[in-house]
């Protein structure tokens, strides 16, 4: 809901939980006063500005004016005419001469929302969100900025970004265009990235923040495995469940900053959005710019809650809808088993295999196309190797869908190899610099799609391999940053525009792969999860979380990247020992325990397996598919995080009707002479009485002592009251042997 009060100037923007409050300050500067719980009232609010203090509105002390904008919590604020803080909006004039001032001029309410054009976006209805249009301007420059806050009724969310527009009679550029600020509470002092790298993407990382800044950010083309396009503001000693948080994620997939800020009088500044840095948009009359969205949660309730809210409105508002309901396939992936070296052969064995194995879909990763044997060739030649694939692409579809089972390819429409037709028929199609050869990275170069003919050039080939087969599923992967961002065809002053002109090139190509293929299920990747953002959530319902696919490792990153992002978009497989990235023994059963936290699947030869470890699959991908619809549409509570206590890691997920629950526990390393760990449930029904079974492997129980049960059993822990099983908790028997994990299943009971 949105109220304007009119006797105070101030604009209530409330959710379901909290209220979100800004005024106006002698009736033009817009000022941030409030974001926290639920608020009855906001008579006297404004008080809040301390315009009777330091500030001194320019009204009552303009010889002082300087000292108000450095001072003042605007709103949304700007660069140049004195707020000396990381400030969201930027802009020069035709002179090159950098300064911005935005007074209020007007609002409006519209029931829905309002859909940035070309970007990744929240949906709503007209049902379920408000969004209010709050007009500032630059009479100077000519400039109308749109503040949009869509406020979400049964979510705690509220979507903001920007647009602006040049209504002037001259050019002018905007420097810095972010797409949103939080001011959260001054007490608030500690900060969350989801920092990382390649192989360790998205690691928790918390800091106190007494003075300066901390930010998260990205110069490398995309939202990057370094930094997330995520950042909140935690008051300290936050935990799951306790605690004040303020989140910001930004709906988007290139260069980002996110930035927390504590000024020269220790108020706190949040700003998220386009890096600034390599960005100038020569805006011209009567053009716009519309930002991306970031959407922020403020939660009482710590870490869970936020994390919570977010999924829901990821899943129920961004991905697309039919991804709620509709199971994902259990895959099995031939990358790690084959690298390149794969033929039609070794291909229909796989699938016969992954038939046997009760898996649903074959996917065929990199080295299908051109001459591609190895990563020195072809990117940029999408079609057939038949020298790989006799008979073509068709025929081998359709002999795996003979067997009952999908088919998914691999590609990676954004590169070029100079080793390729592609490139040696458009040598210019690649970003480079005015006399400077592009560096290569993983030997392979990035096109510039932002021309309009290398992208058709690019996607007509996409297009066509995918409409010559039965194509159920693709990967699109992207194998390097961007450097050499430079665009031979384009004016000097458009050079600052290709980034993001770039990420609404590749926007722009995976909407018209899904127009033009509505039943694909479309899986982002590169190199692993340098690219799982919210904004690629919004074209591919799960993302490859990283190339680390060790079980240990995989711990953490599925604990970061589930901070923000639903459980069911992370793309987790079982793969070989020793593994890969670490060399590390897991067991079998633990890698596919920690592999059905996502969506599931194989990354291996099952073709020559162990026999007893085969034998399990079957058994594996009936549990995920029992796990699935819950971690689809259920809630997400981290109970434990190996990476703060060294020894175990604890997660469930609980259907929304609280009717059923599954709890995965993994005993990192073990210890002698220690006692079972009490580890509390949590989301359950208090009044209600559950059954706890816990699905026991059988490896376990031989080291255990115990006679043999078989691969696999289920014991009941017998009948708890779900109250009990949150306060009290139950008790996980050390088992002997690290790396091991267990199963709880925790059904309601009738009456
Ligand atoms: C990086 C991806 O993360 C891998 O899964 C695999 O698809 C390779 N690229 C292929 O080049």
């Amino acid at each position: 809901m949105i109220k304007y009060v009119q006797e105070q100037q101030l604009f209530h923007l409330m959710t379901p939980n909290t209220s979100y409050v800004m005024a106006l300050a002698d009736g033009e500067w817009l000022g941030h006063l409030y974001y926290g719980p639920k608020l009855d009232d906001t008579t006297g609010m404004e008080n809040a500005f301390r315009l009777n203090e330091f500030p001194f509105s320019p009204k009552v002390n303009e010889r002082d004016k300087v000292r108000f904008m450095q001072g003042f919590p605007f709103e949304y604020s700007f660069y140049g005419t004195g707020d000396y803080r990381e400030s969201c909006l930027g802009a020069e004039n035709a002179h090159g001469q950098r300064g911005v001032e935005l007074t209020y001029r007007s609002h409006s309410v519209i029931a829905g929302k309002v859909v940035p054009e070309g970007l990744p976006h929240t949906r709503g209805c007209e049902d379920c969100c408000d969004t209010l249009d709050l007009l500032m301007a630059d009479d100077v420059l000519g400039l109308d900025v749109h503040l949009l806050y869509t406020v979400y009724k049964d979510l705690d969310v509220i979507v903001k970004s920007v647009r602006v527009v040049n209504r002037g009679e001259g050019p002018c550029t905007l420097t810095r265009v972010l797409s949103g600020q939080l001011n959260a509470d001054p007490d608030s002092a500690e900060v969350l990235t989801l920092h990382g790298s390649w192989g360790r993407e998205r690691t928790i990382t918390r800091q106190r923040l007494e003075t300066g800044s901390v930010s998260a950010e990205s110069l490398r083309g995309v939202s990057s495995a370094e930094d997330s396009p995520f950042l909140a503001v935690l008051s300290e000693g936050t935990t799951q469940t306790t605690g004040d948080v303020w989140g910001m994620s930004l709906i988007y997939s290139g260069n980002f900053l996110a930035k927390a800020q504590i000024d020269q009088i220790g108020q706190l500044r949040c700003v998220i959005g386009i890096h600034p840095e390599y960005f100038a948009w020569p805006l011209a009359p009567g053009e716009s710019f519309q930002s991306p969205e970031a959407a922020l949660v403020y939660s009482d309730e710590g870490l869970g809650k936020m994390t919570r809210t977010y999924h829901d409105l990821y899943r129920n508002h961004l991905i697309e809808k039919r991804w709620l309901t509709q199971d994902r396939p259990v895959l099995v992936n031939n990358w790690e088993a084959t690298m390149m070296n794969f033929n039609t052969d070794v291909l229909i064995g796989f699938a016969r295999s992954a038939k046997e194995a009760g898996i649903d879909m074959l996917v065929m990763d990199d080295g299908w196309f051109g001459h591609r044997d190895d990563d020195t060739s072809s990117l940029g030649d999408w079609f057939v190797d038949e020298h790989k694939l006799e008979g073509g692409l068709k025929r081998l579809v359709d002999e795996v869908n003979a067997m009952g089972l999908k088919f998914g390819l691999w590609v990676e429409p954004e590169m070029v190899c100079e080793d390729s037709e592609l490139f040696r028929a458009h040598p210019d199609w690649r970003f480079s610099l005015q006399g400077r050869k592009p560096g290569a990275l993983r030997q392979q170069y990035v096109l510039d799609i932002t021309r309009p003919e290398v992208w058709d050039g690019v996607y007509s080939q996409i297009k066509a391999v995918l409409s010559s087969a039965n194509i159920a599923y693709v990967k699109w992967d992207m194998n390097r940053y961007l450097t050499d961002v430079g665009s031979l065809e384009r004016e000097p002053s458009c050079q600052g525009q290709l980034l993001h002109r770039y990420v609404l090139a590749v926007y722009r190509m995976q909407a018209q792969l899904l127009k033009d293929f509505p039943d694909l299920l479309l899986e982002n990747c590169s190199s692993g999860g340098a690219r799982f953002d919210a904004g690629m959530l919004f074209y591919s319902p799960q993302i490859w979380t990283s190339d680390d696919t060790d079980a240990i490792e995989r711990l953490s990153i599925q604990e970061g990247t589930a901070l923000v992002f639903p459980v069911s978009t992370m793309g987790a497989h079982v793969s070989v020992v020793p593994n890969q990235q670490t060399g590390r023994v897991v067991p079998f059963n633990t890698r596919a325990k920690v592999a059905m936290a996502g969506t599931f699947g194989y990354e291996m030869d099952i073709r020559n397996m162990d026999p007893e470890e085969k034998a399990q699959i079957p058994g594996q991908v009936a549990q995920f598919r029992k796990i699935h619809p819950v971690n689809r549409e259920g809630d997400y509570y981290r109970i434990a995080s190996f990476r703060e206590n060294h020894t175990y890691d604890c997660w469930m997920v609980v259907k929304k009707d609280r009717s059923l629950a599954y709890m995965t526990y993994v005993q990192v390393l073990a210890q002698p002479n220690r006692p079972g760990v009490r580890v509390r449930m949590q989301g359950l029904d208090p009044d209600a009485m559950y059954e706890v079974t816990c699905d026991y492997d059988g490896a376990m129980a031989a080291r255990n002592g115990e006679s043999s049960i078989g691969p696999q059993t289920t014991r009941s822990l017998g009948c708890f009251n779900g109250g009990t099983l949150m306060k009290a908790g139950i008790i996980v028997p050390r088992v002997r042997g690290d790396y091991q994990a267990l199963l709880y299943e925790v059904t309601k009971t009738e009456g």
